[in-house]
């Protein structure tokens, strides 16, 4: 018996009963199908599969049963038709670029971005002769200037990384709408357990499922959520012919993982808001950026666009900038000194020398991350030892 989609299910029930299909053993557990290729009885039935004749696998870079169970799970999270699975989070944002823009095309992106977007903006869909321009995501009438009459996307994160700037998708969906270009909204920070960026307007959503769809710190993946058309048809085409899709062993990783998202999601913000609160108390802390706070900027609008919480990323400017920076981090004990997020694990990094280096010195001051700036991924440890690490960090300072 296969669980149907309730279209009354909350989020967290679809992150536990949608995409289950059993079989014939009864199994409660979704299996692992680790095949690269699927069989026929006859030359006959392969060719009437490759013809399109006979639906179901041919060959796992273009569909495989275990993969198709984390994609049907997640787009049930996230309201969507359709979702391909990826090889990473850089993959997702590739795989929907390149399926969707052509040479000449125009994108306005926000300009605090994860630091491999914007080099893949830059370096790569530059030399296919699509540019891209910068703006700062809360300044509407700036997203509206940079509209060109070629502008076929519009991107953002939404928290960013690492600022936690908030975008007003629905806004941003009245530009693309008017304009003809395409919405893309990269949803690691929040995932559907926060946030769903399809009930605000955005055509598109992209994941790095590395970060919290995992939680964990396991395995690398990618999901890119949206319409049959876009998504379902032009960038499952794209990655049945390019290659960048998903191990069917990660797969099942990431759709066990999608069980205790919420549960996850709603302990990291739990932790992440004390935290916040605390911090922005502390001596040798210049200022702290969590959207649940009340001196957020955009906090009003975090709180209506996030309504299952403000998130676990809090990024803060320590007195004495990078020096002051890497003594708060080294003086750390528990707390790992590492690049990912969304992990069980609470863990730090220096934005400006690791996840934002590539790009440049005048870029990363026009966006804000100063060389005091420390991102912290909140973990799930209890929230004393969180706190007693990081005041013997910020002692250090
Ligand atoms: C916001 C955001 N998007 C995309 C990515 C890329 O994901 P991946 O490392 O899985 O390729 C990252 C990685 O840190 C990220 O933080």
């Amino acid at each position: 018996m296969n669980e149907a989609l309730d279209p009354e299910w909350g989020t967290a029930t679809r992150g536990v009963r949608s995409g289950e299909h059993r079989t014939p053993y009864g199994e409660h557990s979704n299996p692992i199908y680790m095949t690269s290729s699927f069989m026929f009885d006859s030359a006959e039935a392969c060719a009437a599969r490759f013809a399109g004749e006979d639906p179901g696998n041919i060959y796992s870079r273009f569909t495989n049963p275990t993969v198709d169970a984390f994609c049907e799970r997640l787009a049930a999270m996230e309201g969507g038709e359709s979702c391909v699975a990826t090889a990473s989070g850089m993959s997702a944002i590739l795989a929907t670029c390149l399926a969707t823009l052509e040479t000449g095309d125009h994108i306005v992106a926000a300009h605090t971005l994860f630091g491999s977007t914007i080099g893949f903006f830059n370096n790569y869909l530059s030399k296919l002769g699509i540019q891209t321009s910068y703006v700062s995501p809360e300044d509407i009438d700036a997203w509206k200037a940079a509209i060109q009459p070629n502008t076929r996307m519009l991107f953002v994160e939404t928290p960013s990384n690492p600022l936690t700037e908030i975008v007003d998708m629905a806004a941003l969906a009245v530009i693309a709408n008017e304009n003809d270009a395409l919405f893309v909204v990269d949803n690691c920070f929040c995932t559907p357990a926060l946030q769903r960026p399809l009930d605000f307007g955005a055509h598109v959503v992209t994941h790095s499922a590395t970060k919290y769809l995992d939680g964990q710190g396991r395995a690398l993946g990618g999901a890119v959520v949206g319409d049959k058309d876009i998504v379902g048809d032009r960038v499952f085409r794209f990655l049945r012919s390019c290659g960048p899709t998903m191990s069917p062993f990660n797969a099942w990783i990431f759709h066990k993982s999608l069980e205790t998202l919420e549960l996850r999601m709603r302990a990291h913000c739990q932790s992440a808001m004390q935290l916040a609160q605390w911090l922005e108390s502390q001596p040798g802390v210049e200022r702290v950026h969590y959207p649940g706070l009340k001196s957020h900027p955009q906090h009003e609008l975090a709180a209506r666009q996030q309504p299952g919480g403000f998130g676990g990323i809090i990024s803060l400017r320590v007195a004495g900038g990078r020096a002051g920076a890497f003594k708060f981090i080294n003086a750390t004990k528990m707390i790992s000194i590492t690049a990912n997020l969304g992990d069980t694990r609470t863990t730090i990094v220096h934005p400006a020398s690791t996840t934002h280096v590539r790009i440049s010195a005048e870029d990363r001051a026009r966006a804000g991350i100063e060389e005091g700036l420390v991102r912290i991924s909140v973990g799930l440890e209890n929230l004393d030892d969180i706190t007693t690490d990081l005041w013997r960090g910020l002692a250090s300072v």
